[in-house]
């Protein structure tokens, strides 16, 4: 009797709201239309490195449409090709592929769905290129992947950022403050652009457009004295002045990309209140952004991207990600993943749209 096709399914990087949801999609699709066994790879790539995997039933996939998080787990460390190993108590960083092509032979997989951000498409290129059939699915909360409009995850991280936005103003309004609210999005805007839209923000500071902090100190004083008498900043945490550098809250050594981003609020905080002797609060929404249920578009936009991968694994349609592209969805070469992130670029429409109704970006 011929073998049910096994496809492996994992989950890399940072967690995201929608990455449930993109599990069961592609399980449900697979197992409905295509008799397909699922293995769960647990904690992303270390699955494949140490072997830890599971078959998912049916009820394993069921109920999971609305949780946070991935039920797989995941690891934003695990790199087949640069591995931190522990040697004579030091790190070293090894290249551990070939046993983790031979994992993937003993697990008797016929693809894999790897479900991730740019690092872990970018293994998953990798992957592809020695031999093993992929597809990928593009997650983040920042919305940096290349080739796709959006990722699932980002219209969640934007709504809970908003709200953050809009309880801040009770304070700013009340004690005549600046408040300055800092969202993640590592090395791209696309967070605190849409957030401070959405929450009427002053001023927006992203990575993409470097600030002058003597700017953003005279938008303030004009408010103040048009009678504004509290300023809100929502800033990304890849922000930084011109000619300056970013702020780096710790390094990951073993992760690909070592630094973690954050603290720039306050820095900015400390600065501002000095120049303008207006009392300043910072608040650091961080991980918030990443944690809970996702919402109703991002658990669409799971759902289509899950089912489109599994159409992909049913096509053979390898070494290809998922991607947006306007209402459709494209078919995205994963090494044009692996050219970088996806910036906010000069002439974007939302940031002219926000100078328009009088926001500045403090440059
Ligand atoms: O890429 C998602 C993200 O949340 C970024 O916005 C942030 O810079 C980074 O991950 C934080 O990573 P960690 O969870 O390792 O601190």
């Amino acid at each position: 009797m011929k073998r049910k096709t096994r496809v492996g399914i994992l989950t890399g990087g940072g967690d995201c709201p929608g990455l449930n949801a993109v599990i069961r999609a592609v399980a449900k699709k697979l197992m409905i239309e295509n008799n397909t066994e699922i293995i769960g790879i647990k904690d992303g790539y270390e699955g494949l490195i140490r072997n830890y995997y599971k078959r998912l039933d049916y009820a394993d996939v069921s109920g999971i449409l609305t949780l946070g998080g991935t039920i797989l787990g995941t690891s934003n460390i695990a790199n087949p090709y640069r591995q931190a190993v522990k040697v004579k108590g030091k790190t070293v960083l090894r290249d551990v592929s070939k046993k983790v092509i031979q994992n993937i032979k003993r697990m008797k997989l016929d693809s894999i769905v790897c479900i991730g951000g740019d690092g872990t498409l970018t293994i998953a290129s990798s992957l592809c290129k020695d031999g093993i059939p992929v597809v990928g699915v593009p997650k983040t909360i920042d919305n940096d992947i290349r080739g796709t409009d959006v990722t699932f995850g980002f219209d969640t991280a934007v709504a809970i950022a908003t709200e953050g936005i809009d309880r801040v103003h009770t304070t700013a309004q009340s004690h005549h403050r600046v408040m300055i609210v800092e969202v993640m999005g590592r090395t791209a805007g696309w967070i605190a652009l849409h957030a401070g839209i959405a929450g009427g923000g002053d001023i927006i500071l992203i990575p993409e457009i470097p600030f002058e902090i003597d700017k953003i100190a005279s938008v303030i004083r004009q408010r103040h004295k048009r009678g504004s008498r509290f300023s809100i900043i929502v800033v990304a945490e890849g922000a930084k002045p011109k000619g300056g550098k970013v702020v780096i809250k710790r390094m990951v050594q073993e992760s690909t990309i070592a630094e973690r981003l954050g603290g720039i609020g306050m820095v900015l905080g400390r600065q501002l209140e000095e120049q303008t002797g207006l009392e300043t609060r910072t608040v650091i929404m961080g991980h918030l952004l990443r944690g809970g249920s996702p919402t109703s578009t991002d658990r669409i936009l799971a759902t289509r991207l899950g089912i489109s991968a599994a159409e992909f694994v049913i096509k053979k349609k390898f070494g290809m990600m998922v991607g947006v592209n306007g209402s459709s969805i494209s078919a995205v070469a994963l090494k044009e993943v692996a050219k970088g992130p996806k910036l906010i670029k000069a002439d974007n429409q939302l940031v002219n749209a926000a100078r328009c109704v009088g926001t500045s970006f403090g440059d």
